[in-house]
């Protein structure tokens, strides 16, 4: 059961990007709080993986973020299944090889935008207008300390976490916060990501579990008092 008494007895959190890294780790957390969990990814193996080892109420199934299309199915089906969501998590993300801007293809920049950028606006022009014309829920846009600082070798990374505060916080403006719309850091943690940027040196911060079991109680605790305001997870 949820601890925090605001939702009902089994809310739902959609999930994007659950087949790897932190969304996969936030599954067994929010189940274990009573949540029904809805979540995509890519890859077909994860995915019919974690639906063997999570079945109904949970709801997995592949969607890439970067197509509308895909994700207009997949939050349909997801909300039939599951229920329209008390909280979405807009996690599913990419980083680009360790290169200097001129060194990146136009192609592979535009594939960090797609994913990043317009993933999250995909989501949340699918499920936004139900969630207002419910009238409550949760948004939370996964930024990182790189939508709030730089770094040189990740500008298309930076470029999109930068945009992800400004799509959220323009969006808050939006709702006023009868959905609330978050831009959240998740503070370091040892995924292929961070492997991806940080080399063997990611094998000094903490793994997605034990980051899961800290991130999972203060996603439940967030409400329309945080619409708008850039959270980093304790
Ligand atoms: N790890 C960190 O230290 C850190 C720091 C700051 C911010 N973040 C942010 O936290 C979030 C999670 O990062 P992570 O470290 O867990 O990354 P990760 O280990 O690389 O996992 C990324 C997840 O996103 C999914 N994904 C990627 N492209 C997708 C697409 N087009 N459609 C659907 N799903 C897609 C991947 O699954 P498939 O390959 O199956 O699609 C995977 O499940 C990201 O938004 C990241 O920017 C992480």
């Amino acid at each position: 059961m949820p601890k925090n008494s605001k939702h009902s007895a089994h809310p739902t959190v959609l999930i994007t990007g659950c087949t790897r890294g932190l969304g996969r780790a936030m599954i067994a957390e929010f189940i274990q709080h009573g949540w029904n969990v809805a979540g995509c990814g890519r890859d077909a193996v994860a995915i019919a993986e974690l639906t063997a080892a999570h079945p109904a109420p949970h709801y997995f199934a592949i969607c890439d973020v970067a197509d509308d299309a895909q994700v207009a199915a997949f939050c349909a089906e997801a909300t039939r299944l599951c229920g329209l969501p008390d909280l979405v998590l807009n996690n599913a993300a990419i980083i680009n090889p360790n290169a200097p801007l001129w060194q990146i293809s136009a192609a592979d920049f535009s594939h960090v935008v797609d994913v990043n950028l317009k993933g999250p606006a995909n989501l949340m022009r699918h499920l936004l207008p139900l969630m207002l014309k419910r009238g409550s829920g949760v948004v939370v846009n996964f930024s990182s300390g790189w939508g709030r600082c730089t770094a040189p070798e990740v500008a298309p990374y930076c470029a999109t976490k930068y945009g992800i505060e400004g799509l959220s916080q323009a969006t808050a403006q939006e709702t006023a916060g009868k959905v609330a719309i978050i831009p959240l850091n998740p503070g370091i943690i040892d995924t292929d990501m961070l492997r991806s940027c940080f080399g063997d040196e990611a094998g000094g911060f903490p793994d997605a579990a034990a980051w899961a079991r800290r991130a999972v109680p203060f996603l439940i605790s967030l409400g329309p008092a945080d619409n708008g305001r850039p959270l980093t997870v304790p």
